[in-house]
């Protein structure tokens, strides 16, 4: 889900086509996610989780990935948590942090996982966040840096590590500056 939005809000190479890709991805992540995971013997189900993920990667393929990878990295890469929960776990930290700029396109991205979704901008886009926050309740993943054995000691450091990522962040709607990355893991932390 994470290739789907980022792609769908990269600043540099969004496109209709890996627009439509993240779209249909997010549609048939988003209602079929958590019940996969509490039913696992649903195999049509898991069909469509694969079909979204492979449209997802397809998606990223063509708009590449921005901030929530970037700062996913220093996660997997230091203290190996796995790729999917070094991203989930700064995911609606980094939503937030975007807001500002992206939320024309978070707002069409809840129109998509929330169909029928009503109200202005501003409350689709916060819809949309909190979407993404309940997956992470509902399947019970961790949901904070401190309980994958990071530190807040190691946050200083992991920012500085973040900043390296600037192929990635130079397609984040919003620049991210080591403080702002900083502030980010803090509020995962
Ligand atoms: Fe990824």
């Amino acid at each position: 889900m994470v290739h789907a939005i980022e792609a769908y809000t990269s600043r540099i190479l969004k496109n209709p086509l890996s627009d439509n890709l993240a779209k249909q991805a997010l549609r048939l992540i988003g209602s079929k996610l958590v019940h996969v995971c509490r039913n696992g013997q649903d195999a049509e189900a898991r069909q469509d989780i694969l079909l979204g993920a492979t449209l997802a990667g397809q998606a990223f393929a063509n708009a590449p990935v921005g901030a929530v990878h970037a700062l996913a990295y220093p996660i997997g890469g230091i203290f190996h948590v796995p790729h999917g929960l070094s991203n989930s776990l700064v995911l609606p930290h980094v939503l937030r942090f975007n807001a500002s700029a992206a939320a024309p396109l978070y707002a069409e991205l809840a129109e998509v996982l929330i169909p029928g979704i009503q109200g202005d901008e501003a409350s689709k886009t916060e819809a949309f966040i909190n979407f993404m926050e309940q997956i992470a309740i509902d399947t019970g993943i961790e949901r904070q840096l401190r309980e994958v054995g990071i530190k807040e000691s190691d946050l200083r450091r992991m920012a500085q590590e973040a900043m390296k990522q600037t192929r990635l962040l130079g397609n984040n709607p919003r620049d991210v500056t080591e403080d702002d990355a900083f502030a980010i893991y803090s509020a995962a932390f």
